[in-house]
Order: structure tokens, then sequence, then C-alpha cells
């Protein structure tokens, strides 16, 4: 049995030292006021990849970016007349928003799967709050439990499903109160869409906002953030699994052998390539090039999200 995480009470000794692992790249288990959250800095790639990692997803899933206080989501994402509303009412709070992202916005580009929006929730908990500030970045955060997994309201749910060699240490705050993720609500459209129910209740909502909303199900829209429209693909068409690029395609590689222009990691680490890879990808989406050509991937751990991702990115457009 591999050694679980140090489950550490949350106090100022703790928050210092749990700010500092953040820094440097490492997770670190919180408590909110809905679910325990696996934290890590959200504008560091390689702290998004490894996160992605130790939750074991075969996808990409876009994660919720935490942030301190409510102005903070203005450095972030585009604050529409909704969101004012919705953020007055109920921030801090168990309401997730999904917004768009401002151009020069400094979260990961992995931590949003791609997406040109994101989803931002000020949580409730007063040490949740605490932990962010202290670490001075906003903090992604997926419910800390391995994919398929129930969510986390108790330290030991969390340190029943991580090891001390994925997450540096977990912070204990008590039972959650709510013990349901937070509700998530999509204001990037005509409509907003209730994505996810969770505490903040759908009438609430109408009637913060004096309108109906649309529930995700409820028309044809599809339930699953990686199949929205909106997520991102090239507009050059994208070819996989290529040992040999053609003329006039942009390469992407992967490992040691391939010398090319650029890689998703010379040294054919996983991690590396899913932390380089949207960041890539956007590179060298230029329309100097007839298309992308990206070398196979290994479709193991977290190769299998990054092959997800590529899939989709070459699948026929719409
Ligand atoms: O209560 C919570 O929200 C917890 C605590 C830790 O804060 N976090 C949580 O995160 O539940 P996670 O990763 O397990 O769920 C994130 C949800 C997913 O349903 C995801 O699809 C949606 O948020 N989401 C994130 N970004 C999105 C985006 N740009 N567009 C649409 N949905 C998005
Ligand atoms: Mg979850």
């Amino acid at each position: 049995m591999p050694e679980a995480p140090p489950i550490l009470q949350l106090d100022s000794a703790s928050l210092a030292a749990a700010a500092l692992a953040l820094q440097e790249g490492r997770l670190v288990a919180f408590p909110t006021e809905t679910v325990y959250g696996l934290a890590a800095d959200a504008t560091n790639d390689k702290a998004i990849a490894a996160l992605y990692a130790a939750k074991g997803r075969p996808q990409f899933n876009p994660l919720i970016i935490h942030i301190a206080e409510p102005e903070e989501a203005r450095d972030l994402v585009e604050v529409n007349e909704w969101a004012e509303s919705l953020m007055l009412a109920f921030w801090p709070g168990p309401l997730t928003l999904v917004l768009p992202r401002l151009k020069d916005c400094p979260v990961s580009l992995l931590a949003g799967a791609g997406l040109d929006t994101l989803a931002i929730r000020c949580p409730g908990y007063n040490g949740a709050r605490n932990l962010i500030s202290s670490t001075g970045v906003p903090l992604a955060a997926p419910s800390a439990n391995k994919s398929g997994t129930v969510s986390a309201t108790t330290p030991q749910h969390v340190a029943e499903g991580f090891s001390a060699d994925e997450v540096e240490m977990i912070l204990a705050g008590g039972k959650c109160v709510v013990g349901l993720e937070s509700t998530v609500l999509d204001l990037t459209g005509e409509t907003p869409v209730l994505l996810r129910p969770g505490a903040v209740l759908q009438d609430e909502i109408e009637r913060t906002l004096e309108r109906r909303i649309e529930i995700a199900g409820d028309t044809e829209k599809p339930k699953s953030p990686g199949q929205l429209k909106s997520h991102y693909a090239p507009s050059l068409p994208v070819r996989l699994n290529v040992k040999t690029p053609e003329e006039g395609e942009a390469f992407l590689a992967f490992g040691p052998a391939l010398k090319a222009e650029h890689n998703l990691s010379e040294a054919g680490n996983l991690l590396e390539a899913a932390a380089n890879l949207f960041a890539l990808l956007r590179a060298l989406d230029n329309p100097k090039y007839k298309a992308i050509a990206v070398a196979p991937i290994p479709n193991q751990g977290l190769g299998l999200a990054i092959n997800d991702r590529l899939e989709r990115a070459a699948a026929p457009r719409g």
C-alpha cells in the first residue's frame, strides 16, 4: 500500500506550508463548503498536467478556477450583467459561473481544456479563500476524488484516494456543510444554462436574474463540455499518428528521436506533453501551414487524455 498524504488541521502554519507547496507546483487537497477540492496553481501548466494525472481522468475536462475575492473574476473573464447580479447575490458561495475568458487571462489553457470560456467560483468557506489568498494565484480544483469515484466530503475520503507521491498534503476543515458540488451556470450564450444542479437553486437564480434559465438536457444541447461546439479546435485540419509529415504540414513531434521544431516533449514525458498541448496546437494553427500533423502518443496514463483531445481536434468539422 502506498503511503497516504498527511492530513493537517487547517491553521496558519499548515496554510503557509500548503501555499508554498502550491507555489512550487505541487497538489494540495483542501476543504470547501461543497466538497473537498484537489488544488493546483491554475497558472502553471505542469501543475495542471499533474492534477489531471492524479485524478486519473481519461479526458481533459475543464476545471473550476477558484478565487479568493469576487472582484478577482475581472482579471480572468468578461463579467457580464448576469454575472454581476449573481456574484452580488451568491458569492462567496456554491455557485460556479462559466464566462468568456479574457484574451490575456493568466490561467493555463490546459486547465480550461482549451475552451475560450472559464468556470469561476469564489468558495463560501473562509479556510478555502484563505488558502487561495495565501497562495496568491487562482487555484484550479476538481473534487478531490479519483475519476469515477464519488466526491470526497471528509479528509479521510481524500486520503483513501491518493498517495503521498501525488498529493503533498490534505488540509482538514471538518465535514463539508453542503456535501454536493457547486451549481454550474453557463452565462456565455443568449440564455443562461444550468449545467449542473447544486445548492444554489434554479428558482433562486431565476429570481435574481428576473428571467427564466435553461436546464442542460432540456434542449438539444450536449451535456458533456467535451462535446460542446465551442470546444477549441484548430482552424487547420489535424492529422494524427504521423511519423513523417508531408510538405507544408506543421509537425508536432513527441519523443527524443524526432528532430522537429515543435515537440510536445523531447523526453517523451506525458506530463510535459499534456502541459504543452494546447499552447503548441494554438501556436501551430497558422495559415502558413496546410495542416497540423501530430506524432503518435502512447495510449496510456495521461496519454489517454491527450489522445482524446487530439481526436476531437482531428474530428470532421460540423
Ligand atoms: O463544488 C465544486 O464545484 C467542487 C469544489 C472543489 O469547488 N469542484 C468541482 O470540480 O466539482 P469538478 O472539476 O469536479 O467539476 C467541474 C464542473 C464539470 O462539470 C465541468 O464540466 C464544468 O464544471 N466546467 C468547468 N469549466 C467549464 C466550462 N468552461 N464550460 C462548461 N462547463 C465547465
Ligand atoms: Mg467531480
